[in-house]
């Protein structure tokens, strides 16, 4: 899988994305992440990229030759004309059935605006998703871009040591992970939950399917209206919220 960061801060998507688990997926060839510097396409010698905007208003704008010169020079390289991902408050919520729908993309490029944003011909001409991480305003879209590269590469085959992971993690059914423990047994007064020191994977399968549903209906209860539960489930679900209403 190739990533493609149409950004001001190469060095900034570089040094986060090169370190940990995405840097290891680079090493081993299995994503590959690429960030072209929009001031390279800049076209005059002072490079600048943005200009005030028309009709007044506070801040720059990064204006649409660049951009637009710099996605025509991706697309050239590649032979293609991949997806476009600007990152933007304005955008549809990223979430975790997004990053598997994105995932089964080879090539993604992710556009990065900074000051004001970036003149609206330049998204016209080549954006095709609008993504947001959330309710709140950054500096530049480069976090963002950051954050979802991260979440889309471990879905990528090889990339998690344990694959099976990302299989049964936060979100899988739309339920938030069961609660993990690791030695030693006893840590100030609090034990292991005896079942998982019992070796009976079937009884060790059920009590974390019902932790999961415990868990989202405290943290997370809108998740449960999509969740995936089968009758018995369901049944427990009904019955932890007929305890929580009489009390
Ligand atoms: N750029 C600035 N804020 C952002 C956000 N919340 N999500 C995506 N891109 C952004």
């Amino acid at each position: 899988m190739n990533f493609y960061i149409m950004t001001l801060f190469p060095d900034m998507v570089m040094g986060g994305l090169s370190t940990s688990i995405t840097g290891r997926a680079m090493e081993k060839g299995l994503i590959s992440v690429e960030a072209v510097n929009i001031r390279d396409y800049a076209g005059n010698k002072h490079n600048s990229v943005d200009d005030y905007p028309y009709g007044g208003g506070a801040g720059m704008v990064m204006q649409a030759p660049p951009v637009w010169d710099c996605y025509e020079d991706v697309c050239t390289r590649l032979g293609k004309r991949p997806r476009v991902l600007y990152m933007t408050p304005q955008g549809q919520v990223f979430n975790q059935s997004i990053a598997r729908e994105l995932a089964k993309e080879e090539d993604l490029v992710f556009l990065c605006g900074h000051y004001e944003g970036i003149d609206e011909r330049a998204l016209e001409a080549i954006c095709t998703d609008y993504l947001s991480i959330g309710d709140y305003v950054l500096t530049g879209g480069e976090l963002p871009a950051m954050v979802m590269i991260d979440c889309i590469s471990r879905l990528v085959p090889g990339v998690l040591n344990n694959q099976v992971s990302a299989d049964i993690e936060s979100f899988h059914d739309n339920l938030l992970e069961y609660p993990q423990y690791t030695r030693p047994e006893e840590f100030r007064g609090m034990k292991v939950p005896e079942v998982l020191l019992s070796g009976h994977h079937k009884k060790i399968e059920e009590w974390r399917r019902k932790e999961s549903i415990k868990r989202t209906l405290k943290r997370r209860p809108d998740l449960l209206a999509d969740a995936n539960l089968d009758k018995k489930e369901r049944m427990f679900l009904e019955e932890l919220l007929a305890i929580s209403e009489s009390l």
